[in-house]
């Protein structure tokens, strides 16, 4: 079974539908507020144990109510939380508004995320997994403290530079695997993206920073595919969207567990007894995740919208809707 650590954050999401976005200086009303539970990381966490990864969670919370609803949130759904930490400061807030398109607008407030060190790293057991994903909920050090630990230990890393800040080559280069998405994308490489060889162009410059494949999400589009010899887009399926909140992540989680699949915990890509070449394994990967981001966009919320492994294979073989 694919065994993955996630070092990053943990969210109590305040959330309010309404019918658009209030301008600034507005006041609307919407609907009734639901405290849902979020945060890039934990919502990685979650999607990749409920499509069948051994998954742990390294991240801190508040000695308060919202994390002891995250602490047992990540209990049901089976992800480990041994190496989660009580904090002094609250546990992180998100405040979302959901407008009725089933777009999104996010203020964090990081609480606790903002104290997860370079220390708290050093003594988890990396070489106990084939996995670590990151994204930039906590400090910039201590991603990159677990990114360098897990490449001593042999273990793929995978970032996810969400929310959008600029980072130090030195962690992009830690990268197997580096996920943004096109403002990501657009702010880590100063380039404009404007359509899909625009795209490979921005994509290309973060190989030359040292990460080994790019993988740009695109929403509605799909997602781009990018190594040093290969370039391909993966047209996504359709769905009717309520709320497109973590879709990001899960597209994450199930690329990760996919990948996981087939490759060996070095970072000997494939088993070559199979056939199938990397590049149309990642491949494989990238459409499994867009299948697990469409099926997010049709719930409400963040986890409660990640989905189980059943219904993404019931949602890819019966090839509904597939653009
Ligand atoms: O990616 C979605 C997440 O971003 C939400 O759950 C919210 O907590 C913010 O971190």
């Amino acid at each position: 079974m694919a065994s993955i650590l996630v070092v990053g954050s943990l969210n109590a999401d305040l959330v309010v539908r309404a019918p658009r976005f209030p301008q600034p200086g507005e006041t609307i009303s919407g609907g009734d507020l639901q405290v849902i539970p979020g945060g890039k990381g934990a919502n990685q966490a979650v999607a990749a144990a409920r499509l069948g990864a051994r998954t742990s969670m390294l991240g801190r919370v508040g000695r308060d109510n919202f994390g002891n609803f995250l602490l047992d949130n990540l209990q049901t759904n089976h992800v480990d939380s041994s190496l989660v930490q009580r904090d002094d400061a609250s546990t992180g807030t998100a405040i979302i508004v959901v407008d009725a398109d089933g777009q999104n607008s996010i203020v964090l407030s990081p609480g606790a995320n903002g104290k997860v060190s370079p220390a708290d790293v050093e003594h988890a057991s990396f070489s106990t997994f084939d996995l670590l994903l990151l994204q930039l909920e906590i400090p910039t050090p201590t991603v990159l403290r677990a990114a360098q630990l897990a490449r001593q230990n042999g273990v793929y890393v995978l970032l996810n530079p969400a929310p959008a800040r600029p980072l130090p080559n030195d962690l992009i280069a830690l990268a197997d695997f580096i996920i943004p998405n096109e403002t990501e994308l657009s702010l880590l490489t100063g380039m404009d993206m404007r359509d899909i060889p625009s795209t490979e162009a921005a994509a290309r410059k973060l190989l030359e920073h040292g990460a080994q494949n790019v993988i740009v999400t695109l929403g509605s589009k799909g997602a781009l595919f990018v190594d040093t010899s290969t370039s391909t887009h993966v047209e996504t399926f359709k769905v009717d969207v309520v709320d497109t909140t973590a879709a990001g992540d899960a597209f994450i989680g199930g690329f990760a567990v996919k990948l996981l699949e087939r490759s060996k915990r070095s970072l000997t890509p494939v088993d070559a007894t199979e056939g199938e070449s990397y590049a149309e394994h990642i491949e494989e990967a990238v459409r499994y995740g867009c299948a697990c981001g469409a099926l997010a966009c049709t719930k409400f919320g963040a986890q409660p919208s990640l989905p189980a492994k059943e219904e993404v294979e019931k949602f890819i073989t019966s090839g509904t809707n597939y653009q």
